[in-house]
């Protein structure tokens, strides 16, 4: 596995003081299940296959990829298709500790920003989120650092 970069963690070492850390164990599982699933992708226009694997706070493990349409902007990106499978299989009240995201082009790539507010939806403060950083390495943040103005809905009442 590629190193995982991050200002505040350790290259491959589980953060002691950090309790959602993930062991480099788990890390690498998570987004070995990101590379598998994005050979499900159909990305026949942009040739971009992503894979997506959400490791909810349970444990349960669950994966998406990008399905592309004719109609392009019908597209659904493989987070999106990864959280919506959670949330079909585990229902409503689903958090996400961490979500991998990977892609076939060997190319550095981070969650599109309408993916950062479908993550965050789930999400607490310190979801982790891997996605392909530059040279091959896997880059490691939280979502609140990818998404420090999300859009949250408050209504009168
Ligand atoms: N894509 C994702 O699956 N996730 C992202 O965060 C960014 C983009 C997909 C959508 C489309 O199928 C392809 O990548 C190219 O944009």
């Amino acid at each position: 596995m590629s190193p995982i970069q991050d200002s505040n963690h350790q290259p491959d070492k589980a953060s002691p003081s950090d309790p959602n850390s993930l062991s480099p164990a788990q890390a690498a599982d998570l987004q070995q299940r990101a590379i598998a699933v994005a050979h499900h992708a159909y990305a026949p226009y942009s040739h971009f296959r992503v894979g997506a694997a959400v490791l909810l706070s349970d444990g349960t493990i669950v994966t998406g990829c990008n399905v592309e349409n004719a109609s392009y902007r019908l597209t659904v990106c493989a987070e999106q298709a990864a959280i919506a499978a959670a949330v079909s299989l585990k229902g409503p009240q689903i958090r996400i500790r961490a979500i991998a995201v990977a892609n076939l082009n060997n190319t550095a790539s981070q969650p599109c920003g309408a993916c950062r507010q479908t993550i965050h939806e789930f999400s607490t403060p310190d979801t982790i989120v891997f996605f392909p950083g530059e040279k091959g390495t896997i880059a490691q943040t939280t979502i609140d650092k990818l998404l420090p103005a999300a859009f949250q809905l408050t209504t009168e009442n």
